[in-house]
């Protein structure tokens, strides 16, 4: 089992075809068992060994964008372990951009099943530190690459249909799938990847240990009065947002305005106020624009945890 950085966040990875190196995984990371992996390779030709039906769309996809943040679902052969993929008949598959998760597969020369490096339904990492806060003694070994790029969880499309679909949304949006394939959006706008009947739903995720409070531009007052209550009960509040707004908060993070730029310092700004011990995060919305639909979903989520 070894820790490696991917252009998304860290993996928490292991041998793919080796159904007991991935029950450490599970263990590890206290996942429940019903929340299916990605599995990592190295090239488009060892994804096809993976699955049953390699159609034109998964080509045109792979083609486009791989190695990169695309993680495709398709009918699983049967070498790949009911673990890995929770018992579906399907297998989620990506090619890492990182040149280090590139040189893990090459030196390994396996399929590598990876969750995020956190416990279950923590803030994915996007440092080494982030994972050994989290699962420090539990894993043998942490490749070090330093911060990740791209900074949330790889788009997940499902081309198991006839309808292709977002299963969960990432930095590369919809439109840009929609210059190559036909596709639906994901079914729900909080959407951890669902594999029917939505084993990964769970509750908590990707979800910071403070409280966080989504607001718009519209509830500045509002939210201006809601620190400063939280302040007077010695509460401490962090807040989250856009550039030319002026908050009051115990910690005060002004993120990029682009989407990008947003969603790869977004996961290392939740970890850095936890460990200021932020009570409340204060998050203003992000746009509505297609592009924002990943940072969206994350913020969206971590709003509903609890
Ligand atoms: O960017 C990423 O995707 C990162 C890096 C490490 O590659 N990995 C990642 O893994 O985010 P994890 O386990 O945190 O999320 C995997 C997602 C889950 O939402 C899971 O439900 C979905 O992929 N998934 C996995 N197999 C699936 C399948 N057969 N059908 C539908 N969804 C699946
Ligand atoms: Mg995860």
């Amino acid at each position: 089992m070894v820790a490696f950085p991917t252009e998304t966040v860290y993996g928490l990875g292991a041998n793919a075809l080796d159904a007991a190196a991935v029950a450490k995984i599970f263990a590890a990371k206290g996942r429940p068992e019903y929340n299916p992996l990605i599995v990592h390779v190295a090239s488009a030709s060892a994804a096809k060994r993976l699955v049953r039906r390699w159609d034109e769309r998964a080509e045109k996809l792979a083609a486009a964008f791989w190695p990169g943040p695309l993680t495709l679902v398709l009918p699983k052969s049967p070498e790949v372990p009911d673990s890995v993929t929770a018992g579906l008949d399907t297998v989620a598959i990506r090619v890492p951009a990182h040149p280090v998760a590139a040189a893990l597969l090459e030196a390994s020369q396996l399929a590598i099943a990876a969750p995020s490096a956190n416990r279950s339904s923590e803030v994915s990492p996007t440092r080494a530190e982030h994972v050994l806060k989290s699962l420090g003694g539990r894993i043998d070994l942490i490749l070090d690459g330093g911060a990740t790029d791209v900074g949330i969880e790889s788009t997940v499309v499902d081309l198991t249909d006839d309808v292709a679909r977002i299963l969960r949304p990432g930095v590369i949006g919809i439109d840009r799938i929609r210059e190559h394939i036909a596709i639906e959006p994901a079914a729900s706008n909080v959407g951890e990847a669902a594999p029917r009947p939505s084993p990964g739903m769970l509750d908590r995720h990707y979800a910071p240990r403070a409280v966080v409070r989504l607001f718009s531009h519209e509830e500045l007052d509002e939210v201006r009065r809601e620190i400063a209550y939280a302040t007077e009960v010695q509460e401490v509040t962090g807040a989250i947002i856009f550039p030319g707004v002026d908050i009051n908060a115990t910690h005060v993070v002004r993120m990029p305005d682009d989407a990008a730029g947003y969603a790869r310092v977004l996961y290392e700004t939740f970890h850095a106020l936890d460990d200021r011990g932020c009570d409340i995060l204060f998050v203003q919305r992000p746009p509505r624009s297609s592009e924002w639909d990943g940072v969206r979903d994350r913020v969206q989520r971590a709003a509903h945890a609890g």
